[in-house]
């Protein structure tokens, strides 16, 4: 297989576990601001939907004395997929084992990527079926909408800061057999980001270089809303509920989505976006963005953020985010 052929073993994230030391306000946050629906609770752990997921849940509240990734869950094409991946992944050295399932999955392997961010793949999954107090009235659609806060409708993808990006997008392209379509190369040679994808989608998983040289943390997750006028109503219900805004809507450049970021209770960084772009092209090309295009800024000019390239979850000790 060539290092940017897609296997398409994988088919998508299936949910994402997050670590926070404030459960409760966490769980505030998803399902009163964002409009997700609790589906369990298990131990320290409440399991969360958003409205248009085919899975039981797509994202996990797990309390931690820290904030961060607890686990990236991909779903695989079929049992067969599953098992080809393994071996890939069990060559690798990166392996971990298999795992019972959890809450709404079956088997799954674990493995972490070579900076240490914990994964797993399953295929075994429970299709949502809503109750009738959430039953939609078409039945292409697994929920009713929500109609609280900015009632996000799909896990999006997941950025993961990463102390050195070119092992672990290799990994992705090598082991996973998911693609590569965008990439930051810096004036050094190194990868200063990396956006991968294992579905028509144009990202899902995306790579971030930590200038804390920190390894193994979490960037932010992403849900996304229909519309751009969607993401600006968000946002002034995050100002409205005193929800630390970080970066206010506008488009990106590398993606071309339209976002807004804040930060929950717990400390992670969550991304509000719609947009972006689907890639049929089966030989493309990565786009590859240089130090000096990153320096115009975003797509319209404003430029990123500092604390993009320094702020991820677990915080490190005396770092300061722009909120404090
Ligand atoms: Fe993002």
């Amino acid at each position: 297989m060539g290092k940017n052929e897609q296997s398409r073993d994988l088919a998508h994230i299936g949910h994402i576990e997050i670590f926070t030391p404030k459960l409760n306000e966490s769980v505030h946050f998803f399902k009163e601001i964002l409009g997700m629906e609790e589906v369990g609770q298990k131990n320290r752990s409440i399991y969360l939907r958003a409205w248009n997921d085919y899975e039981l849940y797509s994202l996990v509240l797990t309390e931690s004395e820290q904030a961060g990734l607890g686990c990236l869950a991909m779903r695989t094409q079929s049992e067969e997929a599953l098992n080809r991946r393994v071996g890939k992944i069990e060559a690798s050295g990166y392996g971990q084992g298999w795992v019972d399932g959890d809450l709404g999955y079956g088997k799954s392997y674990r493995f972490t990527d070579p900076d240490g961010h914990p994964m797993k793949i399953y295929f075994e999954t429970k299709k949502y079926e809503a109750p009738d107090h959430l039953k939609p009235s078409l039945k292409n659609q697994p929920q009713k909408r929500s109609s609280r806060g900015v009632a996000v409708k799909q896990l999006d993808h997941i950025n993961l800061l990463t102390s050195h990006i070119n092992p672990t997008s290799t990994f992705m392209c090598e082991v996973l057999g998911i693609r590569m379509s965008e990439q930051i190369m810096l004036d050094s040679g190194e990868q200063g980001g990396a956006w991968h994808h294992m579905s028509n989608k144009a990202y899902e998983i995306a790579f971030t270089k930590d200038n804390m040289g920190a390894k193994g943390r979490l960037h932010h997750i992403a849900l996304n809303v229909e519309d751009r006028e969607s993401v600006l109503r968000a946002a002034d219900i995050f100002l409205d509920n005193d929800v630390f805004i970080e970066f206010s809507p506008s488009k990106h450049a590398i993606q071309q989505t339209f976002a807004t970021y804040v930060y929950e209770p717990g400390g992670n960084r969550v991304e509000i976006i719609t947009g972006g772009y689907f890639i049929n092209d089966p030989d493309r090309e990565p786009i590859t963005w240089t130090e000096a295009d990153r320096a115009k800024g975003q797509a319209w000019g404003n430029k990123t953020v500092p604390t993009f390239h320094t702020y991820g979850t677990p915080v490190i000790a005396g770092e300061l985010a722009s909120k404090s």
